[in-house]
């Protein structure tokens, strides 16, 4: 399938109805979450089971089976699991296809699998501090290749990158940003002031050396 019409199908995918700011619920928007999966598939990285940490409303799990792979996708919030297993119920009457994806709910504290890819868009950690670094550790416990969308300083980014660098290190992995996107932040919650604003944010690809 190509990255249009990957594209395409994502955006029909239905967002989560309350997003809960504690849980840092911002979805990735359909063009870089099909980018994000273009990449992945040209790397090989969709050919066994890849996990998508923090669902939400399942875009990277069902992205991942469109394009012929296998997908689990976990989330703490029952919810975020139930909004995304009608959109893979919605996606395959549209597609006339039947996906290898399934959604659990889960912490990914308590995470304990193996796969051989897993894919993240980790709470930044504005509510809780450190969050995207329990989903960096549980993604490198559980596949030896990570990607993840990760929120950088955009007072010292360089900083941000050799701390993710040092971090991976420790774990086992070598860190490399392989793009840079403007990711969009609608306006979910009261206390946001616009409508939508914008922040970069880097892809990480993390692998186990
Ligand atoms: C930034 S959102 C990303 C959602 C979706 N993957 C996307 O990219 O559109 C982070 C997700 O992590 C989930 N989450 C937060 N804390 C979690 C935890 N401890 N274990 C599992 N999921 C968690 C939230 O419910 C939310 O759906």
């Amino acid at each position: 399938m190509d990255k249009t019409r990957l594209q395409m199908l994502l955006s029909r995918l239905k967002p989560l109805e309350d997003p809960d700011a504690e849980l840092e619920q911002y979805r990735t928007s359909p063009d870089i979450a099909a980018d994000v999966l273009n990449r992945m598939e040209l790397e090989g990285a969709l050919e066994g089971r890849a996990v998508d940490l923090g669902c939400g409303n399942g875009v990277f799990a069902i992205g991942a089976g469109l394009l012929g792979g296998e997908a689990l996708g976990i989330d703490s919030d029952m919810e975020a699991v139930e909004t995304a297993r009608e959109n893979l119920e919605r996606v395959e009457e549209e597609t006339g296809e039947n996906l290898d994806v399934e959604f659990k709910e889960k912490d990914v504290k308590d995470l304990e699998m193996d796969a051989e890819s897993a894919v993240t868009n980790p709470p930044f950690g504005v509510q809780k501090r450190d969050m995207n670094r329990v989903f960096l550790r549980a993604a490198f416990e559980t596949a030896p290749l990570v990607y993840a969308i990760l929120h950088r300083s955009e007072i010292n980014p360089r900083e941000t990158q050799e701390f993710l660098q040092n971090f991976a290190s420790d774990n086992g992995f070598e860190a490399d940003v392989v793009a840079t996107y403007d990711f969009p932040l609608p306006r979910t919650q009261e206390f946001h002031e616009k409508e939508k604003k914008y922040i970069k944010v880097d892809l990480y690809r993390f692998l186990q050396v």
